[in-house]
């Protein structure tokens, strides 16, 4: 089985946690964009859909799949997304495609948080995946900076501009033991936009894909 094939596996279980006659949030990335595919599949059950990115948005109305603004929908049941880096409680790194502000905003609006990826996703640690943060483009080397005091090694991801008309920063270096400590202390940096740790919006259910099938994490529920 290849790594595509382990992360249709997560997508398809993700259908699972779909709810009928609600409006859901649909994240980035080749993961999710499995996941719509089959959502297309019961897309009579749901009231709609809100986009974490414009690609994702174009993705779902491609499929017949109505698409809400965040703001037309009281709240979402649920939000379904990759991740680049996930640890055993479901703390995430997330802004491999660049939309990790709209997915933080769109987790946070849903009840449930479901995170599909392959195993290869799964770490002890965040980290070895450089840190995706979000910046305005005017405070770029302020935040560069700022960044190397904190022990990372920040590039600015060439050629790219997210929805939102800002910059990535991707930060390598970084070894996150305490990401709710880290995902703070860099929301206190003015000019940055959004970083890529998801503890405060971490996952509640991880559906990961493998070899020897699906593995289901669900760290909160005892
Ligand atoms: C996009 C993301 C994605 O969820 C993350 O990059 C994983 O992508 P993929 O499913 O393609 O491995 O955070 O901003």
């Amino acid at each position: 089985m290849d790594q595509n094939e382990m992360k249709r596996q997560a997508a398809e279980a993700a259908l699972e946690y779909v709810e009928v006659g609600t409006y859901i949030g649909v994240g980035t990335g080749s993961t999710a964009n499995l996941f719509i595919d089959a959502l297309a599949t019961v897309k009579g059950k749901i009231e709609g859909t809100v986009a974490s990115s414009v690609a994702t948005a174009e993705r779902l109305k491609s499929h017949g799949i109505p698409v809400f603004e965040l703001n037309e929908v009281d709240g979402l049941s649920v939000y379904v997304d990759g991740a680049d880096e996930a640890n055993p409680n479901l703390q995430l790194i997330k802004g491999g495609g660049g939309a990790l502000t709209r997915e933080k905003i769109v987790a946070a609006a849903s009840k449930r948080f479901i995170c599909i990826a392959d195993d290869t996703k799964l770490v002890d640690v965040l980290g070895t995946f450089p840190l995706p943060i979000e910046v305005i483009p005017m405070a770029r080397s302020f935040i560069a900076r700022e960044i190397v005091k904190l022990g990372g090694d920040p590039y600015l991801r060439e050629g790219f501009t997210t929805d939102n008309g800002n910059l990535i920063l991707d930060v390598h270096g970084l070894h996150i033991n305490q990401p709710d400590v880290l995902e703070g202390t860099l929301n206190n940096i003015p000019g940055i936009v959004t970083n890529g740790i998801f503890s405060k919006q971490r996952a509640e259910v991880g559906l990961f894909g493998s070899t020897d099938g699906l593995k289901v994490l669900k760290p909160y529920e005892h």
